[in-house]
């Protein structure tokens, strides 16, 4: 029994000294250490021992036992050791390789379009001012000469909250005309750019949020002609000295007379149709609509406390929408909501 734990020992610690993962080391924990290891094995034997040799074999095998424990112990931080350093190594960061670079963005076309209408109205001497998308019907619509019932009013074209007909989404910039003169002596002149909503379905031209640009200028004598000039001005410095555009009588409830503009299409140049189909931009019209206009009614200037016999002003609100269509040549409205960054990188 004496050899026998002997060479369990001297097999134990030569193998355990060749083990090199913490897993093999378990295994040869159990193989000899275990319940039902080669140790234990020997140590169930000892039963058959007479009174004397027991406390000696004993001993022997506690001490077999405790040496394999302590190579086991040595063998664990040397393996850990070395486990440790191949993670270190594989994980090392070379910090002398250059980075990855951050790809950076740029101004939304949209946003760049705005920017230079906007310059150009600072240079005539507008005042840029916002106000609140969520509108009141009585701004959006009533004090706007919009009476009740008026189609523009129904549910299915314009964003109401739940079912109250007093708040809702407005639907043009043009409250905001209401806003700024129930507040300000003329003289005015003020462009408000901003977010609208309608219940309009998404087509090449069409999306139910776009944006509006309302310009007002409210003073004494001012006139039609002020109004096609400052249209005018905008349009050849957007466009060009040639840019092709056209008045249209039109009506509108808060102004009188009224007007729309249009531009020339960018994609068919007036002719409505490419290749011989017709044209998907501007629906075969061979122009695009791009604002309405006209004079304030003289209702309008009343509901404010602004006296028509003394003053008049003009007011004109255009989609930015159809201008930057115009103006970077973007065939398809939908495409700007879009957020490719394949189209966004164009600009
Ligand atoms: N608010 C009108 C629209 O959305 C445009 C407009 C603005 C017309 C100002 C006249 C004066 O269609």
């Amino acid at each position: 029994m004496k050899e026998q734990l002997e060479q369990l020992k001297v097999q134990a610690l030569a193998a355990l000294q060749d083990a090199n993962s913490p897993a093999a080391l378990d295994e040869l924990r159990v193989r000899y250490l275990g319940k039902k290891g080669e140790v234990t094995a020997v140590l169930k034997q000892m039963g058959k021992l007479s009174a004397e040799e027991r406390p000696i074999m004993g001993q022997l095998a506690n001490s077999v036992r405790a040496e394999i424990e302590e190579k086991l112990e040595e063998r664990k931080s040397q393996i850990d050791a070395i486990v440790l350093e191949q993670k270190l190594a594989a994980e090392a960061l070379d910090v002398t390789i250059p980075g990855e670079a951050v790809q950076m963005g740029h101004e939304h076309p949209m946003n760049q379009v705005l920017q230079e209408i906007k310059d150009i109205f600072v240079g005539l001497g507008y005042q840029i001012v916002d106000g609140p998308e969520v509108e009141l019907a009585d701004y959006n619509f009533t004090r706007l000469n919009i009476e009740e019932g008026h189609p523009s009013r129904d549910r299915s074209d314009t964003f109401y909250f739940a079912n109250d007909d007093s708040v809702l989404l407005r639907t043009q910039t043009s409250p905001m005309q209401i806003r700024v003169m129930e507040n300000t002596k003329p003289p005015i002149c003020i462009l408000a750019p901003g977010r609208v909503y309608r219940k309009d379905e998404a087509d090449a031209t069409h999306s139910p949020m776009f944006h509006q640009i309302e310009g007002l200028v409210v003073d004494e004598n001012i006139t039609m002609g002020d109004l096609k000039g400052a249209l005018v001005t905008l349009m050849k410095r957007i466009y060009g000295q040639d840019a092709q555009m056209r008045f249209r009588p039109h009506h509108f409830p808060f102004t009188e007379p009224s007007c729309e503009m249009d531009m020339q299409c960018h994609k068919c140049h007036g002719t409505g149709e490419v290749n011989g189909q017709v044209c998907s931009t501007c629906h075969g019209e061979g122009w695009i609509e791009l604002l309405g206009a006209g004079m304030v009614h003289p209702d309008v200037l009343r509901n404010c406390g602004i006296d028509p016999e003394k003053y008049s002003g003009f007011a004109f609100g255009m989609g930015l929408e159809r201008m930057a269509m115009g103006r970077l040549k973007i065939t398809d409205l939908r495409l700007i909501f879009d957020n490719d960054v394949r189209f966004l990188n164009q600009f």
